[in-house]
């Protein structure tokens, strides 16, 4: 008899948590672009996309923003690291990558990207995202 409650206590413990995780991970999917680039990239690119002047690089008035997506794509999933230029000024830090993120969410973030602060270019779609994943880190 106790073991038997045992048991059913135990499951239904089980059940919450294996909810909780699912409700959990549905939640990080819900993020729009702008969230999720304000939570993953704000802090350097800044909420205008204008960057920090020597520090980090604009992805507002970026050409290399609103051209072909693969190379952003795969900077944003691998990172960049080596000297750019940007509008005349010049960048060399190491620029972390973000492949932790789902090809949903860098798909989202880049088409939020793209399209603000003056951007206008086509969306990234998540297949774009998955076929440059298998391309590996981009080397300048
Ligand atoms: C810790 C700071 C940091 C974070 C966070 C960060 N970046 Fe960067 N990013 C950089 C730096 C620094 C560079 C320049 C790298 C270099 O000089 O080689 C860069 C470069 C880039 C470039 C290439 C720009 C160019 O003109 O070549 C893109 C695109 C980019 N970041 C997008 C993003 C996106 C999208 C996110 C969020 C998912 C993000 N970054 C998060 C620091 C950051």
């Amino acid at each position: 008899m106790k073991t038997s409650l045992f048991i059913i206590i135990s499951a239904i413990l089980l059940i919450k948590i294996i909810t909780r995780v699912e409700t959990g991970s549905q939640q990080v999917d819900q993020l729009t672009g702008v969230q999720l680039y304000t939570k993953y990239c704000l802090t350097c690119h800044q909420a205008d996309g204008n960057g920090v002047r020597g520090m980090f690089p604009p992805l507002a008035g970026n050409a290399k923003i609103t051209g072909p997506s693969t190379d952003i794509i795969r900077i944003v999933l691998f990172g960049l690291e080596g000297p750019i230029t940007v509008n005349e000024r010049d960048y060399n830090q190491p620029m972390p990558p973000q492949g932790y993120l789902n090809d949903n969410q860098i798909a989202d973030i880049l088409c939020y990207v793209r399209s603000n602060w003056g951007n206008m270019a086509q969306p990234v779609t998540a297949d774009e995202v998955a076929k440059a994943r298998k391309l590996g880190k981009l080397t300048n």
